[in-house]
């Protein structure tokens, strides 16, 4: 079967597992194969792997006697994992219920199959969901699941709460830069993915969300990776907190792509003299830095910082001719 396979030397290839692994990348539907001195990892999202690894189509076999949702069906559906749900795309409700029966039937652990009914919207940024497949089990909504991500794990309901999967090669960029004893804020913090693995490595962080479904299964996933005693979770709008926190933050993390904007006079209430910003945003390919940059800049200026652009990096494309992108930028002054 062809499948996106990343590609490395084979003396790299025990390290490249463990890392696709740990980002829940590594497909483990299909075998990793040898060639030529280079080894063929299987990926579940070329586009995700492609920030880090060569990325190549190639033909990889099934591992012995798992059968997967190709094998049903005859053709490689595309859908996407979260724990033990499977995410579909579908605007076919025949062809979606036939995909889903696939999934399940197959030796894929995956207990539910949900398909996209709407575009993330409103303040909150969750999203419509038909279940396709799957039950709600006792207390636990079929929605519900446990997602590991580079070594950590996060509870959360996805009809209550933003979360995407896509985004974990480039958390995993940010994170591992924090060092220990940093105090850092995620103003539109989520579930976590950026709190708990910055709080891993030893940061005092602030997590804000207002969703309070965000907020509780915040704390419960910080309780779950061990950093509860570092992690503040506030619910409310981050407007309302940052007086709170005025000056006290060496990073701040905006992932709010489409109105980070909005956000930058609290950014800089919240930043200390000397803070990195990690600001997303979703802009025309033609110019995707240069309108945060200016926000950032006259933002910044307004307080008595200086600016300086870090890294512009482009996270991935969103639609045609928008990309998603990150701009990191230290304040000082
Ligand atoms: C795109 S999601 C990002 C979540 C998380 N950082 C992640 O990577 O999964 C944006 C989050 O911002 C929250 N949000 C929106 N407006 C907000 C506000 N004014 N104050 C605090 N949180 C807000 C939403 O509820 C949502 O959980």
């Amino acid at each position: 079967m062809e499948r996106p396979c990343v590609r490395v030397p084979r003396e790299a290839g025990e390290d490249t597992r463990q890392e696709l692994a740990a980002a829940g990348l590594l497909d483990d539907e299909y075998e990793i194969v040898g060639d030529d001195g280079r080894l063929y990892l299987p990926v579940t999202d070329p586009e995700a792997a492609s920030e880090a690894y060569a990325v190549v189509t190639r033909d990889v076999p099934a591992h012995d006697g798992q059968e997967t949702p190709a094998d049903r069906l005859g053709f490689d559906p595309s859908y996407e994992r979260l724990g033990d749900v499977a995410i579909i795309d579908e605007d076919d409700p025949d062809r979606a219920r036939e995909i889903a029966d696939a999934i399940v039937d197959s030796d894929l652990p995956v207990r539910a199959v949900v398909d996209r009914a709407s575009k993330v919207k409103g303040d909150l940024r969750v999203r419509d969901w038909t279940v396709v497949a799957g039950e709600d089990g006792g207390d636990r909504p079929v929605t519900e699941t446990v997602h590991r991500e580079y070594g950590f794990e996060y509870r959360l309901d996805l009809s209550r709460v933003y979360f995407s999967p896509r985004l974990a090669t480039e958390r995993h960029r940010v994170t591992e830069g924090v060092e220990a004893g940093e105090q850092a804020i995620d103003m539109f913090a989520g579930v976590g993915p950026f709190v708990v693995p910055m709080a891993a490595r030893g940061a005092t962080v602030v997590g804000v969300d207002l969703n309070p479904a965000a907020i509780e299964y915040l704390r419960e996933n910080a309780r779950r990776n061990g950093v509860a005693d570092r992690v503040t979770a506030i619910e409310g709008d981050v407007r309302d907190v940052a007086a709170d926190y005025a000056g006290w933050a060496d990073r701040i993390v905006m992932n709010l792509p489409h109105s980070a904007d909005e956000f930058l006079d609290s950014a800089v209430t919240l930043a200390g003299d000397d803070c990195v910003v990690h600001y997303y945003d979703i802009q025309h390919e033609d110019d995707p830095f240069g309108p945060g940059e200016r926000a950032i800049r006259e933002a910044a200026a307004a307080e008595g910082y200086a600016i300086e652009v870090l890294t512009r990096h482009v996270v991935r494309s969103y639609a045609p001719h928008e990309l998603n992108v990150c701009l990191d930028v230290r304040l000082s002054r």
